[in-house]
Formats: C-alpha cells, structure tokens, sequence
C-alpha cells in the first residue's frame, strides 16, 4: 500500500488526512495518508527519512511551503512563480514540488454559482506568501483588473511589479481604497488569525459581488461575517481551496482526479 502524508507544525488540526482519505475511497486507491509533525529545523531530514521509508508524496503546510521549495529537485511553473511549494511527489530522479494553493482558489471560486473571474475586477488583500502563491492562476483567468492591498503597502506594490508580465495586476496600501469597487474581494490577509479583518473602507462591492476568504473555520471567520456586512451576494471561507488543492495533489500522486463535491459536504454538511 502507498503511504503518503502531510507535513507541519502544528499538525493536529489539519483535515487532510480526513480529505485524502475521502478521495482515496471514492476513488478506489489503495493507499495510506497520516499527518506528521516535523521539527521546525529538521523538515529536510524528516522528508529525507520517510522518503527512504517509501512514502510516495506529501502535502507541505505551515510554516514549511519555503523550505520545500528549496528542498524539492525540480519544481513546476507554478511553484517556482509562487516561491513555495505545497505539494512534493517522490520520483525515481528526485523530489517534484508543486504548488496547487492558487488552482485550488481559482477551482473553488470557479464552483460558485454565478461567481466569474474572466473580466472581473479582484481585490486581493495581504502580501504575504498566501497571496504571492496565488496570483499567477488568477491572472490567468483574465481578469478585467487585480488589485493587491496590504497594510504595508509597498510590499503589495512589490509583488504587483513581479506578476506584472501575467497580467492588469496594481498594488498598493489599503488606505487608497476609498472609492473603490470590486466584484470580488478575497482576503489572503493573516488578520483571521486574530479574528480581525484589514481594516476596509465601506462600499468596495459590487451589488451581488463576492467575498472569499482563504481562511477557515468551524464558524464564519471574521472576513466572511465582513463580507455579510457589507450585503455581499455571496461568501465562502477557504474550506474549498483546502478541498481543491488537495483534489490537485491527488491527480498529481495517482493519475486520477476525485469528485471534489461530495468531499465538500461530508466535511460540511450544512453547506
Ligand atoms: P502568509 O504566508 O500566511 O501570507 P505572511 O507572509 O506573514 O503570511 O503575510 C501575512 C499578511 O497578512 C501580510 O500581508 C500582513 O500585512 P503586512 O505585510 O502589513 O504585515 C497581513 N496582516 C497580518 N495581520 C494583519 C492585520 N491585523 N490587518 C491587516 N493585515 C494583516
């Protein structure tokens, strides 16, 4: 049977052993997922070991996306562009590392009635390594404009001169966007982790826009209960990028791609 894992630290919390396993029964793979912890300084050595154990691939979470991207051999367009790697897969020639975060959002978004990201106009908040892992499938789907805010504005500014060969991507601080408008508004910010939220100028939706947050939680998280203040016609959390991401490291490992759908409601039946 093939093993496979998620790495981390703090790992207890994460759900996907729970996702993978899903996929693997709806699939009929017969494989093992686990979640394990790894030292912060000895990731490397932790993945040099179980690869030598015969694991097959890993899921790489907090705080570890950098160092996989400097341990991976080759990497693909889309990790090398987001400067992290969040999926590993053990091949004869070395380790493959990959980058499904941005997919994932960009699936997730895509599943929403009525959402549309070609010819759009996108906020993306934070500028951080969430957002940078992000921007290049987004600027795929042709959006009318991308705009990135951070509190520290010329780090938004920063990153927004990076992908500007991709695509109509600006950036700058959140103070300047008074008067604003978006369709959709998705927070890539760290603020949830305090249940905060930047702190936004009323009025940047559009009538029936969107708002997702790529945060998640067993309750709304502060940018979702935002969204709702602010009369958006929809809102999501990040329960879908986390369901789509891992959908897309699954179709790496094993060449087969799982009905993310059902995933979704066994994890939130409510929804
Ligand atoms: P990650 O890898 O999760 O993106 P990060 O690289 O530390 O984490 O980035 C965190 C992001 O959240 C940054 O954009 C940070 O803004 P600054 O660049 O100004 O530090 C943003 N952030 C964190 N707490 C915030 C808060 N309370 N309000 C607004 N932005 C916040």
């Amino acid at each position: 049977m093939d093993h496979y894992a998620v790495i981390g630290n703090p790992i207890g919390h994460s759900k996907s052993p729970q996702i993978h396993s899903l996929f693997a029964r709806q699939t009929g793979q017969d494989l093992v997922y686990e979640a394990i912890l790894a030292p912060p300084d000895d990731f490397a050595g932790t993945v040099r070991r179980l690869v030598a154990q015969g694991y097959r691939g890993f899921s790489i979470t907090v705080p570890f996306k950098h160092e996989a991207f400097d341990l991976a051999d080759r990497l693909s367009e889309r990790a090398r562009r987001a400067g992290a790697v969040n999926t590993l897969k053990v091949e004869p020639e070395g380790l493959y590392g990959d980058n499904t975060d941005g997919v994932g959002l960009v699936n997730a978004l895509r599943a929403v009635p009525g959402a549309t990201l070609a010819g759009a106009r996108i906020l993306l908040l934070g500028a951080g390594g969430a957002v940078r892992g992000v921007l290049a499938p987004l600027l795929a789907e042709h959006p009318e404009s991308l705009h990135i805010a951070n509190r520290t504005a010329e780090k938004a500014a920063a990153l927004a001169r990076d992908f500007a060969d991709l695509g109509p991507v600006s950036g700058g601080g959140l103070e300047g966007l008074a008067g604003r408008h978006f369709d959709l508004v998705i927070n890539g910010t760290a603020a949830g982790l305090n249940d905060q939220v930047p702190d936004l100028p009323d009025g940047l939706l559009t009538p029936g826009g969107g708002c997702c947050d790529m945060m998640y939680g067993d309750t709304p998280t502060a940018f979702v209960r935002w969204g709702q203040s602010q009369g958006a016609g929809w809102t999501r959390d990040g329960l879908g990028m986390l369901v789509e991401q891992a959908a897309e490291a699954f179709a790496l490992w094993r060449d087969c791609r799982p009905d993310t759908g059902p995933v979704m409601t066994a994890l939130r039946p409510d929804s």
